[in-house]
């Protein structure tokens, strides 16, 4: 199958077979039976099992299954289509793509038009969260490796995605074509309001305008569109996945996870920005 996947030895394209990925210097990489590759090299790993947990993880899956976040991914999903529109041969990665959701949808929004479909690909550093987002099925490929030197040719994406992942502008701007579009997806002002009240005495808001990358020479602002809106969470169990997937799990003592285990509901704001950048050239 042909992907514009890299070696993370030697940087040579990819070719992927049932069983395992090879490079023409036979650098070899296997694939689990579940279809994903593993291409973080263990003298890469700054810890055993880098990125977030299995249980963060699963708390994510089942709050992001609730629909929380569906308003927020389909703007995600239009930006992505609307880039690879008309394209034959598009390829698209979400670059920290957690156990796959935002992905997976990405995906589904770009199958309906008639072009060739984007190969779409899912990079995330925690093996637990590509090993769950392989559920999602083979159509799209899923790979442990991380977001800083990404395994992927010069120049070969149309799209890279990142979603509330870490964003890295030198590497992004290796891996996207000149006519192509790194997009991301950071928190506004307002998001989860309700809980970083509770969890803060005074709250730091986000950023007021979209996470701009640190070298603003590297690409341009083509467009950004904030997504906000109201959500009630209406159970201690969606409270508590909430909790579990965000930084603020970390960040709280026994107290505050006292009171916010005698809530019974909570209502809060999504708040996102979906951005556009297109390459400086
Ligand atoms: C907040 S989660 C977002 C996951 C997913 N995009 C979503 O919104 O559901 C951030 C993700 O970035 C991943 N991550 C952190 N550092 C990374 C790196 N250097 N390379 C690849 N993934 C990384 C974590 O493992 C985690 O899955």
């Amino acid at each position: 199958m042909t992907t514009v996947l890299a070696c993370p030895v030697c940087g040579a394209a990819l070719t992927l077979q049932p069983t395992a990925a090879t490079c023409p210097a036979s650098h070899a990489f296997d694939r689990a039976r579940s279809g994903y590759l593993n291409l973080l090299l263990s003298n890469k790993k700054q810890s055993a099992e880098p990125g977030d947990s299995a249980a963060m993880l699963q708390s994510r899956r089942a709050f992001l299954e609730r629909g929380f976040y569906d308003q927020m991914s389909d703007a995600a999903s239009d930006a992505v289509a609307a880039v690879v529109a008309g394209r034959n041969d598009a390829h698209v990665a979400d670059l920290g793509c957690g156990e796959g959701f935002f992905t997976a949808r990405a995906r589904a929004a770009c199958a309906q038009g008639p072009e060739t479909p984007a190969t779409f690909y899912g990079v995330d550093i925690s093996r637990p969260g590509i090993k769950m987002a392989s559920t999602h099925g083979r159509d799209i490929h899923w790979v442990v490796a991380s977001l800083h030197n990404s395994p992927f040719q010069p120049q070969s994406l149309d799209v890279a995605l990142t979603v509330f992942a870490p964003i890295d502008a030198a590497d992004a701007k290796r891996v996207v074509r000149a006519d192509g579009a790194l997009i991301t997806v950071t928190p506004g002002p307002d998001h989860l309001d309700a809980l970083r009240i509770i969890i803060y005495s005074s709250v730091k808001p986000h950023p007021k305008t979209p996470a701009l990358m640190a070298d603003d020479t590297l690409f341009n602002v083509a467009s950004s569109t904030r997504v906000r809106y109201p959500i009630a969470l209406e159970s201690q169990a969606e409270i508590q996945h909430l909790l579990a997937m965000t930084p603020f799990y970390w960040h709280i003592g026994r107290a505050t996870r006292d009171a916010l285990a005698q809530l019974p509901r909570l209502e809060l704001t999504v708040d996102a920005y979906v951005t556009v950048f297109r390459p400086r050239t």
